[in-house]
């Protein structure tokens, strides 16, 4: 049975921060510890992805070739998890956790320090070693693992990505997932396992929905979001590829009824649209940002970023710091606290000349510390 927090994490509902006057407090103190750091493992080859998602959040993601060594990245496990992190999450912005070398490394020394761990993946391959870590007893409750498949076959898996020719993806990433399933149940379901589904021109018909919620449920997810694409940030997007706001109103009204009727308490089945809740469609950013505090993010270069959307080479201008060189808790605590007002004013203004772009979880944290009041006499809304 799934429980509320699980619901509200997949619905952009995640409560990052409790207390904002605490946040404040340790934020000028340089004693805030974050809820979770995101890491973006560094890819095997030239080519930072595997796929070429034509809507993908990173597709104007630069690559200066420098790449995160596993025993730097390692090393650099040990001091957030010493620091008193709870939750690690491997995810990318133009680039997949999974196609690192390094992966089973990174999920044994995450399990071993006792931290939650996040998977946010395609999940085109999955390796012995990597199914051993999964079927571990000694996973922290809420560890999760999510692979995004916007499809229910072959031709309309390929469609989506823009794969060209007959390789059968689907088929693949099925199998991963009823391998993923399969060490779930042995482990007693120690971690949540879910599928995803944005939708779009090229994937909304109710069969294709249909079918990608039997095969899902059968391989062992306990949890199917659909959604919809964002624009991505810096790249202009073919017909069909992010729907416009009519689009969400007609994929919704078709899809909805469809994808309720599917919900159950062992998988939990729902359409989330978080633009329309929380009357972001289309908007770049909310600022102030709060990201840095919450969920700073080591991108595949090895710099540390604020988020996970400003996390490639070509933000290194509003970024962190780099942790090749640099450690993580100096770098992250490298601000003037006693001057919070420049800070929020300095930063602000980087990021609208860099153009970042807030995925809905940003949107939803920055805009909720806004709220709060509690950074009122610090920044001009
Ligand atoms: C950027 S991807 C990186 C991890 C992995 N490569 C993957 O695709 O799952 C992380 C998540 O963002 C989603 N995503 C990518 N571009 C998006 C967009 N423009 N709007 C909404 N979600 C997007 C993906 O579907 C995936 O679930
Ligand atoms: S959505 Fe994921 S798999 Fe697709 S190109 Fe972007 S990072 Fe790679
Ligand atoms: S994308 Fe959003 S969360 Fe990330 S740095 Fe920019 S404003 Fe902050």
């Amino acid at each position: 049975m799934n429980d509320d927090s699980l619901i509200a994490r997949y619905r952009y509902g995640a409560q990052y921060v409790g207390d904002f006057q605490a946040l404040r407090s340790d934020i000028a103190a340089k004693t805030f510890i974050p809820h979770q750091v995101e890491f973006q493992p560094p890819p095997r080859g030239r080519k930072i992805c595997w796929l070429d998602c034509p809507y993908c959040y990173g597709g104007s993601a630069h690559d200066d070739g420098r790449r995160l060594s596993k025993s730097r990245a390692l090393e650099v496990m040990a001091q957030i998890a010493q620091g008193g992190v709870k939750k690690i999450i491997f995810a990318g912005y133009a680039t997949d956790p999974l196609n690192c070398e390094y992966i089973d490394d990174l999920l044994r020394a995450t399990i071993d320090s006792g931290q939650i761990f996040g998977f946010n993946t395609k999940a085109l391959k999955l390796s012995e070693a990597f199914l051993g870590q999964l079927s571990r007893p000694d996973i922290a409750p809420q560890s999760y693992m999510s692979i995004s498949v916007d499809a229910g076959c072959n031709e309309v898996y390929n469609a989506v990505h823009d794969v060209r020719g007959n390789a059968k993806l689907y088929d693949r990433v099925l199998q991963c997932i009823t391998r993923a399933g399969a060490a779930r149940r042995a482990n007693g379901n120690l971690f949540d396992l879910s599928a995803t589904y944005l939708i779009n021109g090229r994937n909304h018909d109710v069969a294709q929905v249909q079918r990608f919620i039997r095969d899902f449920k059968a391989a062992g997810c306990n949890m199917l979001r659909f959604a919809f694409a964002q624009p991505p940030r810096g790249i202009e997007t073919a017909d069909g590829v992010v729907p416009t706001a009519d689009d969400v109103r007609l994929y919704g009204e078709k899809l909805r009824p469809v994808i309720a009727a599917a919900d159950s308490a062992a998988c939990t089945t729902m359409l989330v649209d978080a633009d329309s809740d929380h009357d972001i469609y289309d908007k770049a950013r909310t600022v102030p940002c709060f990201a840095r505090f919450s969920y700073p993010t080591v991108g595949f270069d090895g710099w540390l970023y604020h988020c996970s959307q400003s996390s490639a080479p070509n933000f290194h201008g509003m970024a962190i710091g780099d942790l090749n060189s640099d450690d993580f808790w100096p770098l992250l605590y490298d601000y003037d606290g006693e001057r919070l007002g420049d800070y929020f004013s300095a930063c602000g203004l980087r990021m609208n000349q860099e153009g970042c772009r807030c995925d809905r979880k940003e949107h939803v944290l920055n805009a909720r510390v806004i709220a709060s009041g509690a950074f009122d006499d610090l920044v001009v809304k």
